[in-house]
């Protein structure tokens, strides 16, 4: 068998596993959604936002990229952002990353991969702002791990930077904006980052709003 094929019947599969307990599933899904949640996540195949979280559908929205960045001049994630804050109103933001992550231990590397280079740009902008802390751990492994998390923190208070997180924090008080970092070989996640509507951002990056 062709080994796309699996993952159509594996489709059939899934399909009469809701139906054995909600004989009703697709037709109340179908309906609308109202997720709680949006999932910024590395695209690694390794670390399924749904599974990881035990989470079923309607409950996470999601973005992924590779090595869960938020760039201001993405069209695609500040989409994705807008919607969940505005239109879904979700409650939590959560940004994972992962230890091991390849975007991270390329973006180190001096490697020329070509477009991805201007993407990895980004997670080089993190090892420079914290170089000091990171050139002092002597463990490599530690080094890494740590750079792994520094970049979901980097990544947090890049969402708190825009005006969309800034007006639904001071309107509505929410959402919370959450860093995890998925861990490979454990399959835990470490909770690790949080900022709320009462977190101050740099004044440079705050915006004004009519009352
Ligand atoms: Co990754």
């Amino acid at each position: 068998m062709e080994s796309y094929k699996k993952l159509l019947l594996a489709n059939k599969a899934f399909v009469q596993d809701k139906l054995d307990v909600r004989p009703d599933f697709f037709e109340r899904m179908a309906d609308t959604q109202k997720p709680e949640f949006l999932w910024i996540g590395c695209s690694d195949s390794r670390v399924p936002a749904e599974e990881v979280t035990g989470t079923e559908p309607g409950e996470l929205f999601v973005h992924r990229n590779i090595a869960n960045q938020v760039i201001h001049t993405d069209f695609n994630m500040l989409s994705v952002l807008q919607y969940a804050v505005d239109v879904l109103k979700v409650k939590h933001i959560i940004v994972c990353g992962h230890y091991g992550c390849g975007g991270v231990t390329n973006a180190l590397s001096h490697k020329n991969l070509g477009l991805i280079n201007k993407w990895l740009r980004n997670i080089k902008d993190v090892y420079r702002i914290h170089q000091r802390e990171l050139e002092g751990i002597a463990d490599s492994n530690q080094r890494w791990r740590r750079m792994v998390e520094l970049n979901v923190e980097e990544q947090l208070w890049k969402l708190a930077e825009t005006s969309f997180v800034q007006q639904a924090w001071k309107r509505e008080q929410r959402p919370t904006l959450h860093g995890w970092v998925y861990d490979l070989h454990t399959g835990y996640l470490n909770d690790l980052f949080m900022l709320t509507w009462q977190t101050e951002v740099n004044d440079i990056y705050k915006f004004d709003f009519e009352a």
